[in-house]
């Protein structure tokens, strides 16, 4: 009787020892989606496409303003992932990034029509959102109340564009070579669908009108933000409009860039080359303004949104410092863009200086 007694508190004791290591286990397991407090922030980062040459370069300024907010007391870790264009490889690097353990996630959507998957895993989970460049449709910003927006406002940067173009226009820089009294110009236009092409274009234009200037649109071609795209476009809008052409918009920097290659790769001689201006102060960029073949550029502060993205990440993590965050409509954040000219590119293009 006595041994049965004790086979029976051996059992008990083998059962209680087994379900205290499961336990163990589970509780670590589950430990990975759990904020731990103030002391660990682990940002998911999951931006559209390593291909885009602003992107890329902000990402850099991110990860360097994250590991700058490390201090004894907060521990940061970033992962970070690039969806090469697909939005369903986004959404499962979105789940990849929760289910090791995120805290907080700044998503640069691949669309920025669908992000409702995205908003789905992170409300799930609870993990905020700070999406940013690409910017959500205000109804779906509506979702939850942990989203957010970091960017810039695309209004501001086209009519700064068209400022920069009719000061050149009306300082006589012989923008107008066939002298008719009119600009004749194309148009390199952004993604389709996204909050800075449409826009761009249309405030650039209108501010060149509102200042006077007499325009007469030629072309216009859509080229995705990419350099190698505009240069095809170009090309074929210089075949038919040869030497027409004397002024050349681009919503960012790339596609002006690449309707100077354009031009390059013709052997157009100089004097039927027009002015060119893009948007985004990227590397690249500030080098053309620098050199001359880019004839101004709009800052696109990169910077400051990484420097937001990080100041308000930190505050979502520790509770603290929400309120020295200047937010618009609640849930916004814009950094204003800054216009670059050769007079000023030193400022921003630092290595020039070396
Ligand atoms: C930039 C482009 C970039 C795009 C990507 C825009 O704000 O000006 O250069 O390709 O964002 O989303
Ligand atoms: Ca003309």
């Amino acid at each position: 009787m006595d041994d049965r007694i004790i086979g029976n508190n051996r059992i008990a004791w083998f059962e209680i020892v087994v379900m205290v290591c499961f336990c163990a286990v589970f509780l670590c397991a589950c430990g990975n989606y759990q904020p731990s407090g103030a002391d660990r922030m682990q940002v998911g980062v999951a931006y559209y496409d390593q291909s885009d040459t602003f992107l890329s370069q902000m990402i850099e300024c991110l990860k360097g303003q994250f590991e700058a907010l490390e201090t004894e007391e907060l521990e940061v870790t970033v992962m970070i992932r690039e969806a090469a264009g697909s939005q369903r490889v986004q959404d499962d690097q979105v789940k990849e990034l929760i289910d090791a353990g995120c805290n907080v996630l700044c998503v640069n959507l691949v669309d920025r029509a669908d992000p409702s998957e995205i908003i789905d895993l992170a409300r799930e989970y609870n993990v905020p959102i700070i999406f940013f460049n690409r910017e959500p449709v205000a109804e779906d910003m509506l979702q939850w109340e942990r989203l957010y927006y970091v960017g810039a406002d695309a209004e501001q940067s086209g009519i700064m564009q068209g400022e920069l173009a009719a000061g050149a226009i009306q300082a006589g820089r012989q923008i107008d070579r066939n002298k008719d009294g009119k600009i004749q110009y194309v148009v390199l236009e952004g993604e389709p669908g996204h909050q800075d092409a449409i826009i761009r274009t249309e405030s650039a234009v209108n501010t060149l009108k509102q200042k006077g200037v007499s325009l007469e649109k030629l072309s216009c071609g859509i080229a995705n933000w990419n350099r190698a795209q505009a240069q095809n476009r170009m090309m074929q809008m210089i075949s038919q409009h040869q030497n027409r052409i004397e002024l050349v918009l681009a919503n960012n920097d790339d596609m002006a860039l690449g309707a100077i290659d354009a031009y390059k790769k013709l052997n157009v001689t100089e004097s039927a080359i027009p002015a060119f201006f893009g948007i985004d102060g990227t590397d690249v960029g500030l080098k053309a303004v620098a050199d001359g073949l880019m004839s101004a550029t709009v800052y696109n502060d990169k910077e400051g949104q990484s420097a937001e993205i990080a100041k308000l990440a930190a505050a979502l993590i520790t509770g603290t410092g929400m309120e020295k965050i200047k937010f618009e409509n609640q849930r916004y954040i814009y950094l204003p863009y800054k216009k670059v000219t050769g007079s000023n590119v030193k400022e921003y293009h630092k290595e020039e200086e070396t």
